[in-house]
């Protein structure tokens, strides 16, 4: 290297990870780690996981604003129309069906753009057909997914239940009670969207490139897979299960944190107050444990709560998916479908992301800075 580019390197700040760096601006998801705020479209993520439901939420996210009755009910229409999946598509499904479910998923999901009719128009308008399609067809495959490794056909969706209630009937084979069908869609709202983290980043890495929407949501998903990401809330039920009672808790944390690993569900790159999400799904651990007469498994997550408590001074509190895993276990769903129930969730975030990246496009192309060896000379293969 130069003198010269010594000195530009010394001057370069390095964001690794890109933490704390804006890279766009976006009209649709608010949040204040510090203050421990989370708002879609300007409303509250309170108010939404109380009184909305996952379709009024999907149409916020997508439009702007909150529907009319009637423009909700032509939304609920769109999607149920679109709850089907073409025959190839199921077949790939049956071929990789002993893969983990993200990777059913992804695959499915990357092969539905040969079925897709608008699958090379970036419009908007085809962009968001697509997504309300899309939207519909992810828990099909999830469920389609859960039946056939099982050995069974894939359940017919039920035009009579809404969205969280049908997929929780394709995977399960039972149709939920009313309590139950609430949980998971309030669990499906507080995972709709969550600004520039890692899946949607991918998302629009992908939409920058002029890639079709397929491809973006592929992208997506794949991020979503590792554990840093989505994969927490099935890990916190596997640390449930083996730290295996409440008096376990904080000899269990100490481990963890001698060899320097992170406990699962706690942390956030953005948040440094608790996430707002969580506190919904606590209650519904909290009611659903005592109800189903397993008490141990909210007492397990308290403790470990209480053992992690030093570290809040750090930052690092529960996160959404420190209770989700327990309410899915709970309700009788395999560990290996906590993270597509994820990715069900967050269908309608990453579309109303990709569509703002395409509304005003940039190719998305950071830099590195080199630190490898200086200039060197190429020597023949038969003289190394
Ligand atoms: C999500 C996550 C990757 C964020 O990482 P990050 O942005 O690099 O974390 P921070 O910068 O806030 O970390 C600050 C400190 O807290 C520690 N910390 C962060 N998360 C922790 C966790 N879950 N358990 C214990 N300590 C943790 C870090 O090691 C770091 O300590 P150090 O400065 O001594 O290295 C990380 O918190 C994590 O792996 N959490 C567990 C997985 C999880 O629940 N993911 C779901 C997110 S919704």
């Amino acid at each position: 290297m130069t003198e010269e580019t010594v000195k530009i390197a010394e001057k370069i700040d390095i964001h690794r990870g890109l933490k704390g760096v804006y890279f766009d601006r976006s009209a649709v998801c608010y949040i204040d780690g510090r203050a421990g705020e989370l708002r879609y479209r300007g409303y509250s993520i309170h108010d939404l996981a109380q009184s909305s439901t996952f379709e009024e939420t999907c149409y916020l996210l997508i439009n702007g604003e909150l529907p009319t009755k009637a423009q909700l009910n032509q939304f609920d229409v769109e999607l149920k129309a679109a709850r089907a999946l073409p025959a190839p598509v199921l077949d790939v499904i049956k071929a990789v069906r002993t893969a983990h479910p993200m990777d059913v998923l992804r695959t499915a999901v990357s092969a539905l753009a040969a079925f897709d009719p608008e699958v090379a128009d970036n419009s908007r308008e085809a962009t968001l057909r697509k997504g309300v399609r899309l939207t519909s067809q992810v828990p099909m495959i999830v469920g389609a997914h859960a039946q056939i490794r099982a050995g069974k056909e894939p359940i017919a969706p039920d035009s009579k239940l809404g969205h969280a209630a049908n997929f929780l009937y394709m995977v399960t084979g039972k149709v939920p009670t009313a309590d139950t069908a609430k949980l998971m869609d309030t669990d499906m709202i507080l995972h709709a969207e969550h600004g520039a983290n890692a899946s949607t980043f991918a998302a629009r890495v992908v939409a920058g490139t002029e890639a079709n929407l397929h491809a973006a949501i592929t992208a997506a998903i794949a991020a979503l897979s590792g554990a840093a990401h989505g994969g927490a809330a099935e890990n916190v039920m596997h640390m449930a299960k083996e730290v295996g009672a409440p008096e376990n808790a904080a000899e269990y944390v100490k481990k963890k944190r001698a060899n320097k690993e992170a406990v699962m569900g706690f942390g956030h790159r953005v948040y440094r107050a608790e996430d707002p999400r969580a506190r919904h799904m606590k209650a519904g651990v909290e009611k659903l444990s005592r109800e189903m007469g397993q008490p141990q498994w909210y007492q397990i997550l308290e403790a470990l709560v209480q053992a992690m408590k030093p570290y809040s001074r750090l930052g690092v509190n529960v996160n959404v998916d420190f209770y989700a895993g327990v309410v899915y276990y709970l309700n009788g769903i395999p560990a290996d479908l906590f993270v597509p129930i994820f990715a069900v969730g967050r269908m309608p975030g990453w579309l109303v992301s990709v569509q703002e990246q395409l509304e005003n496009n940039i190719l998305i192309r950071p830099l590195t800075l080199y630190n490898g060896p200086e200039p060197r000379t190429y020597v023949a293969i038969d003289e190394r």
